[in-house]
């Protein structure tokens, strides 16, 4: 039963479809003054795109291998290793992350819609973003078949 004592979350959750409208987000939701977590960052490509328009990117992917790959890439830019499903190792960082970016492997099937659910709310909890752009087709797609019932509106 919902009560009106409950935590409720405030960050809004922006679902994409593919790579391409992952980075398209950036120019939209980023701005000079965030300081962005972004997970799954893989050799950087996505993070040099934030770096341009953020006070301040840390990009983590759960592979040693890439991490080490993205700082030979992008030397001025900051790589940590990180498992998406270790939360207290992100509160770790101990920034006052304004915004978060999800971009792992395996997110866009059906199959990983209750994860990617668990993610977001763990993250959206614990970190208290303004935004967390996914990367999921399963999400979006679920996410454009749901609407809040609201009493006076026309539906
Ligand atoms: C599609 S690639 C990311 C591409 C990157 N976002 C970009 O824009 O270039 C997905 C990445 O997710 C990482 N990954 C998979 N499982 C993960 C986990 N549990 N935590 C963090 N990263 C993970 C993989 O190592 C891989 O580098």
């Amino acid at each position: 039963m919902p009560n009106e004592r409950q935590f409720k979350l405030r960050t809004r959750f922006v679902a994409t479809r593919d790579v391409r409208e992952y980075r398209a987000t950036v120019p939209v939701w980023v701005t000079p003054d965030d300081v962005v977590l972004e997970i799954g960052c893989e050799w950087g490509t996505t993070t040099a795109v934030l770096a341009e328009r953020c006070k301040e990117v840390i990009a983590t992917d759960i592979s040693r291998e890439v991490i080490e790959r993205a700082r030979e890439k992008h030397p001025g830019l900051r790589f940590e290793v990180l498992d998406a499903f270790d939360v207290p190792a992100a509160l770790a960082f101990d920034r006052r992350f304004t915004k978060v970016y999800m971009d792992i492997s395996g997110f866009s099937g059906y199959r990983s819609l209750l994860d990617v659910i668990s993610l977001l709310t763990m993250y959206g909890t614990m970190l208290q973003p303004e935004a967390i752009v996914v990367k999921s087709g399963a999400l979006k797609h679920f996410a454009s078949l749901c609407m809040p019932w609201r009493e006076a509106s026309a539906q």
